[in-house]
C-alpha cells in the first residue's frame, strides 16, 4: 500500500547488490511512495549485472560509484543533478565491507591497511559524500540522509570484529556533519541501526544464523525485516520526520533496550 509519501521527491539509493540488499528494498518502498531514483553501486558490484533489473522495475538510471573515490563521487553527484535537474531531496548510504573479515583475521590480529580500506568504504564514504553533496549543493533544503549501522558500535558482539569500529565512526561522522548540514541547510542526517537479515554483508558474519536466531529471541517484537527497513527509512525521507537529525534510531525490534528475555532464560535452564 502506497501513502505517497516520496510523491515528487528525487533521492539516489547507494548498495543495491541483489535482492537480499537492504538497499534494494528501500529503492522498491521509495519508487512505490512517488520517488523518482537514481542507483549507484561499485563498478565492480555492478558487473555482477542484478541490479539492472532493479533499475528497470523502478525506472532509475544506475551511475557507478566506488565510494572510495573522491572523483566517483564527484561524477556521481554532478550526474544526478543533470538527470534531476537540481538537487536531490534524499540519500541512503547502504555500505558496508570488512577486509579484514573477508581475509579471516580476527579482531586481535587485524591487518591496518585492511583496516583503514574497511573504514574508508564502510564509514568515510560517508563523510566524502556529504562534503561532495555541501560543496556541490547537490541536497536540497529539508533533504534527508540516511546512512544504514548496527548495534555493535555501542555493545561488544565479538565476531563483528573491525566493522564495530566502522559504525561508531560513521555514527559519528552523522552527528558531526549533521550540525553542519542542518545549520546551512536544514538537511538531516541520521543512521538506522538495524536487526540482524540475512544478505551478502550480513552472511559475512561468522556464526551469523545462531546470532540472528539469538537477536530473534532477545527482541520482543522480533527481529525487524529488511522490508520493514526499508518503510522506516522512506519515513525518514518523507516531510514527517523533518525534525529529526544526528540520531542513531534503533530498528530491530526493542532489542537494544532489552536485558534479556523468558525465551533466553528458558534455553539457560536447559
Ligand atoms: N545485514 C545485516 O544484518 C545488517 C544489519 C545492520 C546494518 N546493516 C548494514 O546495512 C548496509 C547494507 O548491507 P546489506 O546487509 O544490505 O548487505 P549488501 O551486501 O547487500 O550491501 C552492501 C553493499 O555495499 C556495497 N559496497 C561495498 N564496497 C563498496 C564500495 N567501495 N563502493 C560502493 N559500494 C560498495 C556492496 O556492493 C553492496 O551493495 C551496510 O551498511 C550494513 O552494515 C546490515
Amino acid at each position: 500500500m502506497s501513502y505517497n509519501l516520496l510523491k515528487g521527491k528525487k533521492g539516489i539509493i547507494f548498495g543495491a547488490l541483489d535482492d537480499k540488499s537492504i538497499a534494494w528494498k528501500t529503492a522498491l518502498k521509495c519508487h512505490e511512495e512517488g520517488a523518482s531514483l537514481v542507483l549507484t553501486n561499485a563498478p565492480v558490484a555492478l558487473r555482477m549485472g542484478e541490479i539492472n533489473k532493479l533499475a528497470s522495475l523502478v525506472g532509475a538510471p544506475v551511475i557507478p560509484c566506488d565510494v572510495t573515490s573522491n572523483e566517483d563521487m564527484l561524477n556521481l553527484l554532478t550526474k544526478s543533478m543533470e538527470h534531476f535537474g537540481g538537487g536531490v531531496d534524499f540519500i541512503l548510504h547502504s555500505i558496508g565491507m570488512s577486509v579484514n573479515m573477508r581475509k579471516g583475521k580476527s579482531y586481535t590480529e587485524i591487518d591496518y591497511g585492511f583496516n583503514q580500506k574497511t573504514l574508508d568504504i564502510s564509514a568515510t564514504s560517508l563523510h566524502r559524500l556529504l562534503a561532495t553533496a555541501y560543496k556541490l549543493d547537490a541536497i536540497n533544503e529539508w533533504g534527508s540522509v540516511v546512512a544504514l549501522t548496527y548495534i555493535a558500535a555501542q555493545r561488544v558482539f565479538p565476531n563483528y570484529n573491525e566493522m564495530a569500529d566502522a559504525k561508531a565512526l560513521l555514527e559519528s561522522i552523522t552527528r558531526s556533519f549533521g550540525y553542519y548540514y542542518g545549520l546551512n541547510k536544514h538537511v538531516r542526517i541520521n543512521t538506522v541501526s538495524q536487526s540482524p537479515v540475512r544478505t551478502t554483508a550480513g552472511s559475512g558474519v561468522k556464526g551469523f544464523d545462531g546470532f540472528m536466531n539469538y537477536a530473534e529471541k532477545m527482541s520482543p517484537l522480533g527481529n525487524a525485516s529488511s522490508e520493514a527497513c526499508a518503510a522506516y527509512c522512506a519515513t525518514l525521507f518523507s516531510d514527517l520526520t523533518r525534525f529529526v537529525t544526528m540520531q542513531n534510531l534503533f530498528h530491530d525490534g526493542g532489542f537494544s533496550l532489552t536485558g534479556v528475555t523468558e525465551a533466553v532464560i528458558s534455553q539457560m535452564e536447559k
